[in-house]
């Protein structure tokens, strides 16, 4: 700590010491202190520009990347990110006009406007262009709802523009474009105000150009950021439109303002709901709850558990089960972006309860408040002042109030609570607070007096919350804490039905899906999403829904997130000795960044082997933290790995060696990749595990292609599809297509290389006349020598055996179970 204290003092920020380490901030993670972070630490607009250029200055000066480093390729990665561009109107036809000056102090106030409301919402300022803004939502920090976030920050920056005045009196006016995607971004490059963080993709340039397309006062948005929003925003398809540099018309959607609901999870939908699926013993629970409630037993059920896992979808199917009994209903909804701000989901629900529309004056709201809380206005004068200031109504009060603040707090929390408390006297009460893992403190506290007041209320709170979040109201007997966990296989597999419905999905990508998705059901219903919109049916790719929030997990790890995208190279499952061999020594703590991941939920100690070992808590998290890699990074890594198996875990080179193999063919480098991809479909062969085989060596067939040398390249070829053919024959038979495929290319190939145990055309019987797949088997699998002396199949079968390990292996594996029955008939017409 006294680090920072040196640091501030030496930058001139002195006066923020005691506010950093009163809340645990150290140099360490300095860099990740946002705008909105220094703002809620106190800082002002200027000091927070200011601290936020010297925070980046040292950034860049303290930590060089290391050379031995792998981060060292400059930090770039793929991601997704959600791109605004806002561009002010009319701003070139003013310079002609106006002073320069003039312009200048526009500009500067548009610019301040704009950067403000982005920095509100965690945007990332890249650049000014003049009037022109670009900015970034997910980068450098991922947030679960960047396009929520992006869109948001573009309605704050047209309500704020629209206040400031031009020289010529009339209003400043702004168009915004937003999109999201895959892009590559880079380090930082250039120092102070001319730093600018690279991203390379598609995005920017379509943020750009629906920028331009947009009318004055408009936002844009693309069709990705669209799905992102569920019903969030209103919006309007403003159709498909040419744009420059796009091969097909670009479909856009305008954004009309926000919907009011009252609810994230009831916005975030757009369609009906599935069935609930499982859950029974925890409806059952809260249905329980409701109904000690219900008897003048006031209880709270908080729902604890991980994103997606539903919570919000219990909750609402526990309103469905008492739809029909009259009861009221107070829902509190915590916000993300406003976890600072005092009592806002009691000021949301009491706006939307009141009924204030956009246009109310002052005046009707206090009215509307009046009509909302009339009983109480009967017998407690200070009630609707309180209350109209607790919502910001700026009426003169109608009577002053003449208290502290903290006097002001406690009288509006004694207040809330008792109008909770009164409104069960005529039905029971449901009190909904969501998402009180970003819960501001006042309405915690307000929380904790309401349960304290509830034992003999007819009232049932229901909070939600992730993981990180615990109750102060735990230990109270009216208390219960209910965790949700992962839905089991056979629910999941129910879950992906119902999505896909009449898409009929096939059984094994439902089982794909079932495996890949760990039981959270949000990440079923995506991933079936994303698999019935692929054409391929292909369940590889994290959905995109998935991304942002994947990210966001990874990047709150700071260093060790790191770690844990090397780790998602080895698989999902890792052993430590191989980390500790694959991760450069000096530059990271390895068993720190582990601790870290382990606490943070990422992954988790595995005790199965008899090696330390460790596996990621869900699949698609360690695919996310892959495919943020670059590919070239990628192939490095795998690089690495195969050669510290090689060298430090040889045993594995033989038990395992689809292993190597799948790690050397993953760096690119086909030659090994090949041998071992043979060694491992030579030993599924030793066991008669031939559908195996044939995966090994179809797979390897396909690797050779990328054997830059052509003999090489065809030599390699020649060799799988020898194997292949035998595996094939028991498989599929004799007769079968693929077998008469695999010899057929096999001929052509043998002919190519001029090997002559391939190619050697038999002599007499056969010479000349065509030949069946049996027959070119037969060619293809004995030694040339061996078939010039033997050239009626018959007569060798009988006589003889050939020499080779192939010929071996295709007589006592092969002929003597198939071959000699079908190989005789098939071939006779021929002989
Ligand atoms: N038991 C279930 N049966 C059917 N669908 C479910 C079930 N549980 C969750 N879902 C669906 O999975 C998705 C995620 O659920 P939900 O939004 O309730 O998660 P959550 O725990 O509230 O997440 P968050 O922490 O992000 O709020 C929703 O679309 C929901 O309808
Ligand atoms: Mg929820």
């Amino acid at each position: 700590m006294g680090d920072l204290r040196d640091w501030l003092l030496s930058n001139k920020f002195e006066q923020y010491a005691d506010a950093f380490e009163a809340n645990d901030i150290d140099l360490d993670i300095l860099p990740e202190l946002s705008e909105p972070d220094l703002e809620r630490l106190g800082v002002s607009l200027g000091n927070r520009r200011r601290l936020l250029k010297a925070i980046a200055g040292r950034s860049s000066g303290a930590a060089p990347p290391k050379p031995s480093d792998p981060g060292a390729s400059g930090d770039a990665e793929r991601r997704q990110v959600t791109v605004l561009f806002a561009d002010m109107v009319g701003s070139t036809a003013l310079s002609g006009t106006v002073d320069p000056e003039l312009l200048g102090n526009l500009i500067r106030r548009y610019q301040d406007v704009t950067a403000g409301a982005i920095g509100r919402y965690g945007g990332f300022v890249a650049k000014f262009m003049g009037d022109g803004v670009l900015a970034y939502f997910g980068f450098p920090r991922a947030f679960e709802d960047a396009a929520e976030r992006a869109v948001r920050a573009a309605i704050g920056i047209m309500a704020e523009v629209g206040g400031i005045e031009r020289p010529d009196g009339t209003r400043v006016q702004a168009r915004i474009g937003i999109a999201t995607g895959v892009v590559v971004v880079g380090e930082i490059i250039g120092t102070g105000t001319a730093q600018e963080r690279t991203i390379v993709g598609e995005t920017p340039n379509l943020a750009a150009r629906l920028q331009a397309l947009a009318a004055p006062d408009t936002i844009l948005i693309s069709a990705p950021t669209q799905n992102l929003l569920g019903g969030l925003f209103d919006l309007e398809l403003t159709g498909e439109h040419e744009l420059k540099g796009f091969p097909r018309p670009v479909p856009a959607w305008r954004v009309r303002g926000e919907t009011l609901v009252e609810s994230r999870f009831a916005a975030s939908r757009t369609g009906d709901n599935l069935p609930l699926v499982g859950r029974a013993h925890e409806m059952g629970l809260m249905l329980d709850r409701w109904r000690l409630a219900r008897l003048g037993e006031g209880q709270i059920v908080t729902v604890i558990g991980e994103a997606g896992i539903g919570k919000s979808r219990s909750i609402e199917a526990l309103q469905e089960a008492f739809a029909g009994e009259p009861h009221a209903r107070v829902h509190l909804q915590c916000s993300s972006y406003h976890s600072d701000s005092a009592f806002y989901p009691v000021i949301q629900h009491i706006s939307r309860a009141a009924g204030f529309a956009t246009a109310d004056s002052p005046g009707v709201r206090i009215e509307k408040l009046g009509v909302l809380f009339a009983r109480r206005a009967e017998s407690d004068v200070a009630a609707i002042p309180l209350l109209a200031e607790l919502l910001s109504i700026s009426a003169e009060p109608a009577a002053p109030l003449s208290l502290t603040p903290a006097q002001r707090k406690a009288t509006t929390i004694a207040l809330l609570v008792d109008e909770i408390v009164r409104l069960g006297e005529t039905d029971p009460v449901l009190l909904v607070l969501e998402d009180a893992h970003w819960i501001d403190a006042t309405t915690l506290e307000l929380m904790t007096r309401l349960t304290d007041s509830i034992g003999r209320a007819r009232l049932l709170a229901v909070v939600t919350a992730r993981p990180d979040f615990a109750p102060p109201w735990q230990a109270r007997p009216h208390s219960t804490l209910l965790a949700l966990g992962r839905l089991g296989r056979s629910e999941c597999a129910q879950l992906v039905a119902g999505v896909a419905a009449s898409h009929g999905l096939s059984a094994e990508t439902v089982a794909a899906i079932v495996a890949k998705t760990d039981g959270v059901p949000l990440f079923v219903e995506e991933l079936t999403k994303s698999v019935m919109e692929s054409a391929s049916g292909d369940s590889a790719a994290v959905p995109a829904t998935l991304k942002d929030s994947l990210m966001a997990r990874l990047d709150r790890l700071g260093e060790a997130r790191e770690v844990a995208q090397i780790a998602s190279v080895i698989g999902r499952q890792f052993v430590f000795s191989l980390l500790d061999a694959v991760i450069p020594h000096g530059g990271t703590d390895i068993e720190a960044a582990l601790a870290k991941l382990v606490e943070a939920g990422i992954v988790f100690p595995d005790g199965r082997g008899s090696e330390r070992s460790f596996s990621f808590k869900h699949a698609l998290t360690r695919d996310a933290a892959y495919e943020s890699l670059l590919f070239s990074r990628r192939r490095e890594l795998h690089e690495r790995i195969a050669r510290a198996l090689e060298e430090r875990f040889s045993a594995l080179t033989t038990s395992e060696p689809d292993l190597l193999a799948h790690h050397f063919g993953e760096a690119g480098l086909a030659g090994p990749a090949c041998d071992y991809r043979m060694r491992a479909g030579d030993l599924a062969v030793s066991r008669s595990a031939y559908k195996e085989a044939i995966a090994h060596f179809s797979a390897g067939l396909g690797m050779a292609d990328a054997l830059p040398k052509p003999e090489e390249r065809m030599r390699r070829q020649l060799d799988f599809l020898l194997k292949l053919g035998p595996a094939l024959m028991v498989m599929r038979g004799m007769q079968s297509a693929e077998v008469e495929d695999a010899y057929r290319r096999a001929e052509e190939i043998g002919a190519a290389v001029g090997d002559s145990v391939a190619t050697t055309r038999p002599s007499g019987a056969c010479g000349s006349t065509p030949i069946s797949g049996a027959r070119r088997l037969w060619r293809a699998t004995v030694p040339a020598s061996w078939w010039r002396s033997h050239n009626d199949p018959a007569t060798a079968i009988s006589c003889s055996k050939p020499t080779t390990a192939d010929g071996r292996r295709l007589f006592s594996e092969v002929m003597l179970r198939r071959l000699w029955r079908i190989a005789v008939s098939a071939t006779r017409p021929t002989i």
